[in-house]
């Protein structure tokens, strides 16, 4: 790897348990996926700053003497945590980015502007730099990738601008940045997420940071005490839906029927909290009640949110599928289609899991075998990465 180049990654993320109910107050559990963003910088002396998005075929080059030109004084006034909607079509206006567009492609490139100019800025100059992001998450199926993306353009832009040290030592493949450093990461990915969600929850990003497992209610973002790696089967059954569609529905439904939709709500934030307890004993004593109390849990979630009208014929059809493997699932996100998961117990056959994927691949669904509890955003070495991300990368 050529002197001063950085990769990182960063994980998506799922939710466990209180999708639905975390908008009523209630407990969520979220988790990292080890399915990850991975980014490589190289700085340059060409006096160009390259943004190539290689899942998306996108490559943007800029001249830094332009962008050093640019009045951006605008983006440190206010109040309001930033960046602000106004601000953020002012930033799209100065960098001659479309305006009121909102593709996912140029929300990535005013976001990329934006971590890049507020943080180069601050430390002094703006960097003459190469920098490549590759995927392996689906975009736009609730699991996190424009977290993933900010996290590691945050962790990247900082350590190449000196805000925040590189932590790899000579020798190490794979190393994290201090507490302290992490902070910092998640303060910027926020503003990241900002630019391209609006007014996100904050959840997405503290989990790609810090990895692991966390609760999240009413704002409250805690980390769970070292929790354990789990095994899963994710899904994508590929059926769009409206996150604020069904986010709507289940609202209306508690308008409708609250002496019935209240106490479920409640069965939720109980589930959650039970999933909690026992992710803790299975760090202590790892045994196989404990899976089977997380299956149990998966199966009541599951029909909780049927319950609640998120289900689809095609999230039916994955836990029927895998029911059929002896495996249990549930929907993760806002339901209606999107992604589920299945837990695979420790004591699974490789050739069951096998099949159960396979199965899911015969519906016509993505499926990848992958885990939960994931490190957060990770600096490599050149020679700890193969195969496809040193290739997506442009080679190490
Ligand atoms: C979507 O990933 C999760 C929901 O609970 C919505 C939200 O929390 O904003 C359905």
């Amino acid at each position: 790897m050529r002197p001063g180049v950085l990769v990182v990654s960063a994980p998506g993320k799922i939710i466990l348990h209180g999708e639905h109910a975390v908008v009523h107050g209630k407990v969520a559990l979220a988790a990292a996926l080890n399915l990850r963003t991975f980014l490589k910088l190289q700085p340059l002396s060409d006096g160009k700053v390259t943004l190539n998005l290689a899942n998306i075929g996108i490559k943007q080059t800029w001249d830094v003497a332009n962008l050093q030109l640019l009045d951006t004084s605008f983006l440190e006034q206010g109040d309001v945590p930033a960046p602000t909607t106004e601000q953020v079509e002012k930033l799209k206006e100065v960098a001659g980015i479309p305006k009121n567009c909102a593709s996912p492609e140029h929300l990535a490139l005013t976001a990329f502007l934006y971590l890049y100019l507020t943080i180069c800025q601050k430390r002094g100059a703006l960097l003459s730099l190469d920098i490549t992001v590759w995927s392996e998450l689906p975009p736009g199926a609730g699991l996190g990738s424009s977290a993933a993306y900010s996290v590691c353009l945050a962790a990247a832009l900082l350590t190449a601008s000196e805000g925040i040290s590189n932590p790899l030592k000579d020798g190490d493949s794979v190393s994290r940045w201090p507490e302290e450093d992490l902070e910092v990461i998640n303060q910027w990915a926020f503003r990241g997420e900002r630019v391209i969600h609006g007014n996100p929850s904050g959840v997405d990003n503290a989990i790609s940071t810090w990895g692991g497992a966390l609760r999240y209610q009413q704002g409250k973002i805690s980390s769970l005490n070292r929790p354990p790696t789990l095994q899963i089967l994710l899904t994508n059954t590929k059926v769009p839906r409206s996150t604020k569609a069904l986010v709507a529905g289940v609202r209306n439904r508690l308008i409708k029927f609250p002496e019935i939709v209240g106490p479920l709500l409640t069965s939720i934030d109980a589930v959650s909290r039970k999933c909690e307890h026992v992710l803790a004993e299975v760090l202590a004593a790892p045994a196989l009640e404990h899976y089977l109390v997380l299956e149990e849990l998966i199966d009541m979630n599951q029909h909780q949110l049927n319950a609640l009208g998120v289900g689809h014929a095609s999230l039916d059809q994955l836990c029927q599928v895998t029911a059929a493997h002896g495996l249990h699932s549930k929907l993760t996100g806002a339901g209606g289609g999107g992604c589920g998961i299945t837990l695979l117990r420790p004591d699974l056959e490789r050739a069951k899991v096998e099949a159960a994927r396979q199965a899911l691949m015969d519906c016509g669904f993505d499926c990848w075998e992958t885990s939960i509890g994931a490190p957060g955003v990770s600096v490599h070495s050149a020679s700890s990465l193969h195969g496809p991300v040193c290739q997506a990368l442009g080679g190490l």
